[in-house]
């Protein structure tokens, strides 16, 4: 049994956690569309249900009722305050000429591959992976070339000789890297990570490291960047994309960062950028980032508590009921992902979550082809909601093992 949240949390659930249904939300409001159903319980999606802190309302307000919203230049302020959170967080030194805007990581995830490959030239990922990696590869007419992460007794790892083998003999430009990863949920260690950045400076390999995720740090495992690694040795040679979107809940802001330590990649960017007219970051969206780096933490550091009540009510729950089931150690994200296998088959995954749980989650089939009887579930909401989920879960898998 899992102790009830405390006080204090259950006051932060309380004042922060909101119905979303209509108000455009798609993880709610699109289910019909996406399942058919628009009953289910939304887990899928990665964003909260979780009101951002009051100074980033305070903020997007005071600048509305500024009344005017012509085009806007990034001010020192908001430099400051998101490189002191990167240097308060995660000891990493940024330094501002680094620091390039998109709106959005994903887009980011398409431009890097637009700048940096050609047509049917290859890309790297480690499957299972974020979907939008393998469709920003595919939707460009590059070629995924995944390296497959192994899972075994030690939990999701890198498959450094299949990594190493695949820069060998297969000519990959580029390597797009997720971490924390999204949805096996590590987060990698330095020493993980300085194997891999070995192993791209050898093969040539650009490495593009997606660290959206990177405020989330559910165990005892600290992120680091890889811009850190080292002391920052491979600094020079990684591009970093990241965004306070999945921290502070503003992903419908516009807002990310793309990060070149490296002149000379940094010149060619500023060229690649200039030829497709990208719009440097959005000003509400770097308005209540400012406002969310510069009062936000200890918001932050509440929601941390409660998405790890709520893995640990997920996983000592389905650990007592239903032990065969494995959940993936959640170091990194906000996101569980759950393999039904010794209970449910491939085939019956969806029909299972959907019309017998009633639940909504990511399927693993669009993370990997492999990963057919896993499910991800998104912990960033209400304790209720993950308790509903999980007994849900609880109720059926043991139905379904009796019959
Ligand atoms: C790894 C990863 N990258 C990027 C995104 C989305 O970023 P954005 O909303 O900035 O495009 C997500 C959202 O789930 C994600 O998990």
């Amino acid at each position: 049994m899992v102790a009830p949240l405390s006080g204090e949390l259950k006051q932060f659930v309380a004042e922060h956690v909101v119905d979303r249904h209509n108000t455009n939300s798609v993880k709610w409001d699109l289910l019909q569309d996406k399942y058919g159903d628009a009953n289910l319980l939304a887990m899928w999606v990665a964003d909260m249900e979780f009101k951002a802190p009051q100074a980033v309302q305070d903020a997007l307000v005071a600048r509305a009722q500024a009344g005017t919203f012509g085009y806007s230049f990034t001010p020192q302020s908001y430099y400051d305050a998101f490189i002191n959170w990167q240097k308060r967080r995660h000891e990493v030194t940024l330094q501002q000429d680094w620091i390039r805007f998109d709106t959005g990581v994903v887009n980011s995830l398409y431009r890097v591959v637009n700048w940096l490959t050609e047509p049917n030239e290859k890309v790297a990922v480690l499957q299972p992976v974020y979907y939008p990696f393998t469709e920003a590869i595919e939707h460009q007419g590059r070629k995924v070339v995944s390296v497959d992460l192994l899972n075994g007794d030690q939990g999701w790892q890198i498959d450094f000789a299949n990594l190493e083998k695949t820069f060998q003999h297969e000519d990959i430009k580029l390597l797009l890297f997720c971490s924390p990863h999204n949805p096996v949920g590590r987060i990698w260690s330095e020493a993980e990570l300085e194997a891999v950045l070995k192993l791209c400076h050898t093969y040539g390999v650009q490495l593009v490291s997606d660290e959206i995720h990177q405020d989330f740090e559910i165990g005892k495992q600290r992120f680091t960047s890889v811009l850190k690694v080292a002391d920052g040795a491979y600094a020079d040679q990684v591009i970093v994309l990241n965004a306070a979107s999945k921290t502070f809940n503003l992903a419908a802001l516009l807002n990310s960062h793309v990060i070149i330590p490296n002149e000379k990649l940094r010149q060619s960017y500023d060229a690649f950028a200039e030829g497709q007219h990208i719009v440097e970051g959005s000003l509400l969206g770097q308005v209540a980032t400012e406002a969310a780096y510069n009062e936000g933490e200890a918001w932050f550091d509440k929601l941390l508590a409660v998405i790890r009540y709520n893995y640990q009510y997920l996983k000592d729950t389905l650990a007592e009921n239903v032990p065969e089931i494995t959940v993936s150690d959640l170091q990194g994200t906000y996101l569980s992902y759950v393999d039904l296998a010794p209970i449910i088959q491939p085939e019956e995954t969806e029909k299972f979550i959907q019309e017998t749980c009633g639940l909504a989650v990511d399927y693993g089939a669009w993370f990997s082809p492999k990963d057919q009887t896993y499910i991800r579930l998104n912990l960033a909401t209400s304790p209720e909601n993950v308790q509903t989920a999980t007994d849900r879960l609880v109720t059926q898998l043991k139905q379904k093992r009796n019959r």
